[in-house]
């Protein structure tokens, strides 16, 4: 693993290196991206990085020096061998005072590139009994405030399951804690709109595009009529769902299969599509 922040490659990445105060970490006022490597190479960098900045200007906070951003990721994977890896950007208020008010002090920018291992074909999925509020300033986008994530991926890991499902205020399906959701009812394969409060997925969007796949907002309840499930997300890429909560699904079906093969043939012609 190797970590940069604001300019500096870090001698020890598991070092001590943010300041107690800086707002990312007392308020979670910050930003962030997972962008996943192969063979040495970001996938879909642009992408990414543009959400990078659409996430902070939601927060109101100052525009990203991108170009910057790109040295610490060149920084941090020179000298590493990564077939697979995880690019985690985090991007914070700074340095500010104590309390919901920020500071003057710059932005941190902050890099870690690791190794990272592919996700099992499929798991098990457990919707979380308390929703997601898509109307929300913070609905959408990608903040570091994620403590409502680890609350329900701690309750999908009590129920035996690796992610757990959102239901918006609307009783409408949303999205996982770090991934979007894809089901297929009638031959149809279906996601969620951004509307619904799901956060606008890299993974969402490549297969929206080299899909044929309908967006639409639809009760939870949709799914007990759905023929397959499967979860889509950066380094997870196409994962099949072969149990939701009680309800067991031949996993990964055929229209789940046929997204696996097109995101690997697709994922191969280009790194940064
Ligand atoms: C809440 C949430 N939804 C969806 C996703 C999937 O987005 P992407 O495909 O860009 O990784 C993520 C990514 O971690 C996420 O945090």
């Amino acid at each position: 693993m190797r970590a940069w922040i604001n300019g500096q490659t870090l001698a020890d990445a598991s070092q001590p290196a943010i300041g107690v105060t800086d707002h990312g970490f007392t308020v979670g006022d910050g930003v962030f991206e997972a962008v996943k490597v192969v063979d040495n190479v970001p996938f879909a960098l642009t992408r990414h990085l543009a959400r990078l900045q659409t996430s902070a200007s939601a927060l109101g906070l100052p525009e990203v020096d991108l170009g910057e951003v790109r040295r610490g990721i060149e920084a941090t994977m020179a000298g590493q061998d990564l077939p697979m890896g995880r690019i985690r950007i985090t991007v914070t208020g700074g340095i500010a005072p104590l309390g919901s008010g920020r500071g003057d002090d710059p932005c941190t920018v902050a890099v870690v590139t690791a190794p990272a291992k592919p996700y099992p074909a499929t798991t098990k999925l457990a919707t979380f009994p308390y929703p997601r509020n898509e109307r929300g300033v913070l609905a959408g986008v990608k903040t570091t405030s994620y403590a409502e994530n680890v609350v329900a991926l701690a309750h999908a890991a009590e129920v035996g399951a690796t992610e757990a499902l959102f239901v918006n205020t609307a009783g409408n399906l949303c999205e996982g804690t770090g991934s979007n959701i894809f089901y297929v009812v009638d031959g149809e394969l279906r996601t969620p709109t951004l509307a619904s409060g799901c956060l606008a997925g890299v993974t969402r969007a490549l297969i929206i595009e080299w899909c044929d796949v309908r967006e639409v907002d639809e009760p939870a309840g949709v799914l007990a009529e759905a023929d397959e499930i499967f979860l889509a997300s950066t380094i997870r890429d196409v994962q099949g769902v072969h149990q939701l909560d009680d309800r067991v699904l031949p996993a990964p079906g055929p229209v789940t299969a046929a997204a696996m093969a097109t995101w690997a043939t697709r994922e191969a012609e280009s790194p940064d599509p």
